[in-house]
């Protein structure tokens, strides 16, 4: 769990710079994350991503344009998600910026 919240840290703090939105489940095991943001700031994120070795295996399962942030604003719905108690997440996780 220190590894997590470690990793939290750096990924807000980075995101929140370069205005990144997103989501991210895991298992405790595997890792589903959705970035959104501007394409040159998620493709130098991912980048990142990748290159570090705590990651065993990276897989892009999707990469489109998008008109509107779908996770601009979720601090609010893991919040209600915790609450309902609808799903066991280890951490959902967002960082919510202002696009413009
Ligand atoms: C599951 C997982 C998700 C991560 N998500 C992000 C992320 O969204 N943004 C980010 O900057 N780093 C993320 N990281 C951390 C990166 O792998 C990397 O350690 C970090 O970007 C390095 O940032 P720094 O160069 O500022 O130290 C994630 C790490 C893990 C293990």
């Amino acid at each position: 769990m220190a590894d997590v919240e470690a990793f939290l840290a750096t990924s807000r703090t980075n995101n929140r710079r370069d205005g990144i939105t997103g989501l991210l489940i895991s298992d405790g095991t595997r890792f589903l994350q959705a970035l959104e943001g501007e394409t040159e700031t998620i493709e130098a994120a991912f980048q990142r991503i990748k290159a570090d070795p705590r990651h065993r295996a990276t897989v892009l399962l999707s990469n489109k344009s998008i008109v509107e942030r779908q996770f601009g604003m979720w601090e609010m719905l893991s919040a209600a998600l915790a609450r309902s108690g609808m799903m066991r997440f280890l951490e959902i996780w967002s960082t919510v910026s202002s696009p413009r």
